[in-house]
C-alpha cells in the first residue's frame, strides 16, 4: 500500500540501529517502490558534517546491512538522494531553525527519536519550540522504555506534555517481524483454533527466544538490564498478549491494545520457586558474561525462564513458560501451544505419544507446525506416529525468506501510514513494568545470584526442572 509524501528525521542518524536497521529498512521500501517520491529522510545528530558525507556513511551501511542481492547502484543512488544531514544540539538551540526551514508544511512529518531516552523530553520540547512538529506529527521511540514503572510513567509524562499518545509510536520490534502478525491472522481468520484456545484443550504454551549471540559489545548497556529488562518485559510479554488475548471486535489499533492491557492486567504475581535465572560460561568461542559485562560483582542474567499463570476465565489452569537467553544451543524463537491430550484412547496405551502441538516459528524459517497423530504405514496394526503438517512461509508464498519485510521496514511504513496497531501503548508498557518491577525487586532484596549456564547449551539445568516438576518437558532449541 503506498503511503503519503513524508519528511522523516531521525535523531541519532549516526547511530548503530539508523545504520544498522532503519536506514537499510527504508532503502529496501525504496528499492520495492514503497517510497512516494515526495520522501525526504533528515538524519539528525551532533557530528559536525555535511550531507554528502552522511550519504557516504548511509550508502557504505546499506553494502553492509542489505543483502548483495537487494543492492543495485542505481536504487542505492536514487535513495541517498532523498537524504538530508542536519547538525543538531539536542539540549541547546544549534541546528533547530534550520531543522524548521528544511521540514515541509503539507506533508506527513515523523520524528524517530533513535537516542538514549534522557533526551526524550529535550527533542520533544524543542520540536514544539521551534513549531517543527505540529498536531499531525508522529513521533518514534524505541526500547528500553524505561528500565521500572516509575521510569516508564516520567517518560510517558514527558512525551506527553507535547505529544497526544495518537502521536506517539512505542516501538517493539517483535510486533513487526511477520509471524507475529500471522499469529493473529491464525487465531482470528479460521475457525479452527479458537474454539480449542483454551485451557480446556490448551495443556500449556512455551514462547522461547533463544540466541546464540552474546551480550558482545552491549556489556555495559546489559548489565544494568538482564534477560528480563531486555527480553521478557517487552517482546515475550508482547507475545504472550498475542497468544493469550481474547478477540478483539476489530483490527484497529485501540481494539487490539485493550485486549492486550486485559492480559497484562490478568497477570499472577510469579512465585520465585517459578523462575530460573541463568548467565552464561565461557568456552572455546568466546568469554563468559562475567568477563564480557566488565562487572566481577554482576548479577545480572542472561538467561531466564518462567512458569506465568493468568487469572481469567480463559487461562485459568494453562501455564505459559517463557524462556530467553543469550549464548543458546540455536537461534530460535517460537511459540508452542501445546494440546492436552483426547479424552479417551481407543486405541489402548501407546508409549510415547505426545498430543498435539501447534508450533509458530518466528525465526528462523518462519512458519507453523501442527503436529497430529496418524497411523504408521504398513501393515503392523494399529500403531500410531506424530507427524508435522508443516507450512514454511517461504514455501507456501513461494518467496525467499530474506523478501519478507523486516520488522523495522513495516513498522516505520506503519508510523507513515499513521497506524498504531503494531505500537505498544503507554499504558501497556506502564502495566507490563507493573509486573515485572516486584520480581526484580525481590532478586535485588534477597540478592539472587543467576545460575551458570554453559555456552552453546539450553540453559541452566534448574530451567528444564521448572517443566519437570510440572510432568513436561520444554521442547527443543534447534
Ligand atoms: C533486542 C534486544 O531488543 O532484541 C537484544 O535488546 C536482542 O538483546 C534482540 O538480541 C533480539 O532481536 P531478534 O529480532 O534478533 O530476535
Amino acid at each position: 500500500i503506498p503511503v503519503e509524501d513524508f519528511d522523516l528525521v531521525i535523531f541519532g542518524g549516526t547511530g548503530d540501529l539508523a545504520r544498522r536497521k532503519i536506514l537499510p529498512g527504508l532503502y529496501r521500501r525504496y528499492r520495492s517502490g514503497q517510497m512516494p517520491e515526495g520522501a525526504r529522510i533528515i538524519g539528525a545528530a551532533r557530528q559536525d558534517q555535511d550531507s554528502a558525507v552522511y550519504r557516504k556513511l548511509i550508502g557504505a551501511a546499506i553494502k553492509e546491512f542489505v543483502p548483495e542481492k537487494y543492492r543495485d547502484s542505481k536504487s542505492i543512488a536514487g535513495f541517498l538522494e532523498l537524504i538530508s544531514y542536519i547538525v543538531i544540539d539536542a539540549q541547546g538551540a544549534g541546528g533547530w531553525s534550520d531543522l524548521k526551514k528544511l521540514t515541509r508544511k503539507d506533508v506527513v512529518k515523523a520524528f524517530y527519536f533513535s537516542v538514549a531516552p534522557s533526551l526524550f523530553g529535550d527533542l520533544a520540547e524543542r520540536l514544539h519550540t521551534y513549531k517543527i512538529a505540529d498536531s499531525q506529527s508522529r513521533i518514534v521511540v524505541e526500547k528500553p522504555f524505561g528500565r521500572d514503572l516509575a521510569s516508564a510513567k516520567a517518560l510517558n509524562a514527558v512525551l506527553a506534555e507535547h505529544f497526544d499518545e495518537s502521536q506517539i509510536y512505542r516501538i517493539d520490534h517483535y510486533l513487526g517481524k511477520e509471524t507475529v502478525q500471522n499469529l493473529m491472522a491464525v487465531r482470528f481468520g479460521n475457525i479452527l483454533f479458537e474454539p480449542l484456545w483454551n485451557s480446556q484443550y490448551v495443556d500449556h504454551i512455551q514462547i522461547t527466544a533463544a540466541e546464540t549471540v552474546a551480550v558482545g559489545s552491549r556489556g555495559a548497556y546489559y548489565d544494568k538490564s538482564g534477560a528480563m529488562r531486555d527480553m521478557v518485559q517487552n517482546h515475550l510479554m508482547q507475545l504472550l498478549c498475542l497468544i493469550a488475548m481474547e478477540p478483539p471486535n476489530e483490527f484497529e489499533p485501540d481494539a487490539v491494545r485493550d485486549e492486550k492491557l486485559k492480559v497484562i492486567r490478568a497477570l499472577d504475581p510469579v512465585n520465585s520457586s517459578d523462575i530460573v535465572r541463568g548467565r552464561y560460561e565461557a568456552n572455546k568461542d568466546g568469554p563468559s558474561y562475567l568477563e564480557e559485562s566488565g562487572n566481577p560483582d554482576s548479577s545480572t542474567e542472561s538467561f531466564i525462564a518462567m512458569k506465568v499463570n493468568i487469572s481469567n476465565w480463559r487461562w485459568k489452569g494453562t501455564p505459559i513458560y517463557l524462556r530467553t537467553g543469550k549464548r543458546l544451543r540455536a537461534r530460535t524463537s517460537e511459540i508452542a501451544v501445546v494440546f492436552k491430550d483426547p479424552p479417551h484412547s481407543i486405541f489402548g496405551k501407546q508409549e510415547g505419544r505426545r498430543g498435539n502441538v501447534l508450533a509458530i516459528r518466528l525465526q528462523p524459517n518462519e512458519g507453523m507446525t501442527l503436529r497430529v497423530t496418524i497411523k504408521e504405514p504398513g501393515p503392523g496394526g494399529m500403531r500410531l506416529m506424530e507427524v508435522p503438517l508443516d507450512m514454511s512461509f517461504a514455501d507456501a508464498l513461494g518467496a525467499d525468506a530474506e523478501d519478507t519485510p523486516d520488522a523495522y521496514e513495516r513498522l516505520i511504513m506503519d508510523v507513515i501510514r499513521g497506524n498504531q496497531t503494531l505500537f505498544m501503548r503507554g499504558d501497556e508498557v506502564e502495566a507490563a513494568w507493573a509486573w515485572t518491577d516486584p520480581i526484580i525487586n525481590e532478586w535485588q532484596e534477597r540478592g539472587d545470584m543467576p545460575k551458570s549456564y554453559d555456552s552453546g547449551s539450553s540453559g541452566p539445568e534448574d530451567a528444564l526442572m521448572l517443566l519437570h516438576k510440572d510432568g513436561r518437558r520444554w521442547r527443543e532449541i534447534k
